[in-house]
């Protein structure tokens, strides 16, 4: 049972209005050793309030490509991204990262990492921001390592920082690419379920990539699977499975089948049509 606050930490931890996102016809390209890369062709995208989205494809599809211009670290060469109805012209607290190696900072603390995103939060005092650290570190089953080295974590228990480091801020956006790609089976799907408990608890909109077709249908209300060079939208899958969702269930075996089968399926040749 997580600890009750008070004044503006309760304010702080209220829930945000989840952003809706819209991806329209957004393209770009990448000059390269070898040429020009098409990364993005013509993308459209809705993506609605708290839903959770799995962007899935093979290597090179410009899954990245598109989660970084939703973050406002890359620019698109034509088309555009709005959050809420705005254009998305910088990265802002409201949309926030969690990159598959959890790149926390060695010199800090567990605890010192998942303050680092509140510091410069304004209207919060120093001692409400080690409340609502303490806080997502709860939230994510840390408490008692709050004063560990990071080189002492698991790579579980890293993701899980970084995850309480990406949630403090209480971001509207959550971008998440291939957060568990690196961790064993167990971990995994632990964190498949915490994710899931935490995303309805906190209503936040996920755009969550992976290569990982299973993972995808575990997590996603929507699936949308990308094809390569030109990196396009190949095709999109509602998964309306009731949640928590496990692993290894038939109904989910049955919507990765499909989703592999869809995968597979595709020809390059498709990509000049
Ligand atoms: N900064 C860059 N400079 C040059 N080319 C790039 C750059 N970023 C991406 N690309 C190219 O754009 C294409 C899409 O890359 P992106 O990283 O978005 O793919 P991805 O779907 O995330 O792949 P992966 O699953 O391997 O992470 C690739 O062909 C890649 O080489
Ligand atoms: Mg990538």
């Amino acid at each position: 049972m997580l600890r009750k606050k008070t004044g503006s930490v309760t304010q702080e931890l209220a829930l945000v209005p989840p952003s809706k996102l819209s991806i329209e016809n957004v393209s770009k390209s990448f000059q390269t050793a070898t040429g020009k890369v098409l990364a993005l062709d013509r993308i459209n995208l809705q993506v609605n309030e708290a839903e959770f989205i799995c962007l899935v494809g093979p290597s090179g599809c410009g899954k990245t490509t598109l989660l970084n211009i939703i973050a406002g670290l890359e620019f698109p060469d034509s088309g555009i991204v709005l959050a809420d109805g705005k254009k998305i012209t910088a990265p802002g607290r409201d949309r926030l990262v969690m990159f598959q190696e959890s790149a926390l900072f060695p010199w800090l603390d567990v605890f010192g990492n998942v303050l680092f995103g509140l510091k410069l939060k304004p209207g919060l005092t120093n001692k409400d921001r080690r409340d609502v650290a303490k806080y997502y570190l709860e939230l994510v089953g840390l408490t008692k390592f709050e004063r560990a080295n990071i080189h002492e974590l698991s790579g579980g228990m890293k993701q899980r920082v970084a995850l309480a480091r990406a949630l403090a801020p209480n971001p509207r956006v959550l971008l998440m690419d291939e957060p568990f790609a690196a961790l064993d089976a167990l971990t995994r799907e632990q964190l498949y379920g915490d994710l899931q408990t935490i995303w309805k608890e906190k209503k936040k909109t996920i755009v969550f990539v992976t290569h990982n077709v299973r993972e995808s249908a575990c997590l996603g209300d929507r699936v949308v699977l990308f094809s390569p060079h030109p990196g396009r939208i190949q095709e999109e899958f509602r998964i309306e499975l009731p949640r928590p969702r496990e692993m290894n269930t038939s109904e989910l075996a049955e919507y990765s089948g499909k989703i592999m089968r869809a995968l597979k399926s595709y020809r390059p040749e498709q990509a000049n049509a």
